[in-house]
């Protein structure tokens, strides 16, 4: 019998940073990290880097445990980066009982990762609607089904829920959930990361310092 593969061997020489990546002069940074954001967010759009706007969302919970999964980005306003999802979910309800939270971006065709942290507000009845209502029809029935994340009993049961909820769709306009929310997280901090072929690795951090930003260079 062959040996068993080992997941070390089978990681070990992944390349992890193509070999020509964007230069990052932190001395030219803006003042604000929300224009650097977009111009990095830019960047990985012309340079093809898939699913730019996935980020993680990490939460606590109520047992004190990190909690993380993938959302889209869905807004960034002077206010903060806005995701959603729904007020009855894991998340949505980490983040009634802990409002804070953080979201890493990781775009690895230009070797870049940005980290946020800060306290998490939930949008207005109009601004959930809205964005509930850019939603595709199946995902706007998922969401008045309901139920995210719970233990399901078979597809069939999910099948059913939404065939059910998309007849409601179909048969009245503006049907508004009660659970989609917008969340924003508005930065305490943002850290950018720019990748280094020899690992020396330039690190920009954002601190809010008064109305501003402090900016600061920090160790790979
Ligand atoms: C690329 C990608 C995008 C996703 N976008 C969202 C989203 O915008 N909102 C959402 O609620 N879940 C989204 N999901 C699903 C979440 O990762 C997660 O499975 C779900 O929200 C349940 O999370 P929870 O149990 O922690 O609440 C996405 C997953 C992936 C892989």
């Amino acid at each position: 019998m062959s040996e068993p593969e080992l997941i070390r061997d089978v990681v070990r020489g992944v390349p992890v940073f193509p070999d020509e990546m964007p230069f990052f002069d932190p001395g030219a940074a803006p003042e604000s990290p929300i224009e650097l954001f977009f111009t990095w967010l830019r960047q990985a759009v012309a340079d093809d880097v898939a699913a730019p706007h996935a980020v993680t969302l990490s939460t606590v919970g109520d047992d004190g445990m990190p909690d993380a999964r993938v959302v889209i980005l869905k807004d960034l306003t002077q206010a903060g980066w806005q995701v959603a999802s729904s007020s009855d979910s894991p998340k949505g309800r980490q983040l009634r009982a802990n409002p804070a939270a953080a979201l890493t971006f990781f775009w690895p065709a230009v070797g870049r990762q940005v980290r946020i942290r800060g306290a998490v507000s939930i949008g207005t009845t109009e601004e959930n609607d809205a964005d509930f209502q850019r939603r595709h029809p199946v995902a706007r029935a998922l969401v008045l089904a309901g139920g995210q994340s719970e233990v399901m009993d078979s597809r069939r049961v999910l099948d059913a829920a939404v065939d059910e909820q998309v007849q409601r769709l179909e048969a009245a306009d503006g049907i508004a959930s009660t659970t989609w929310t917008v969340f924003t997280v508005a930065p305490d901090e943002v850290e950018f990361w720019q990748a280094d072929q020899q690992r020396l690795h330039t690190r920009l951090l954002y601190t809010r310092f008064g109305a501003g930003w402090r900016r600061e260079l920090l160790w790979p």
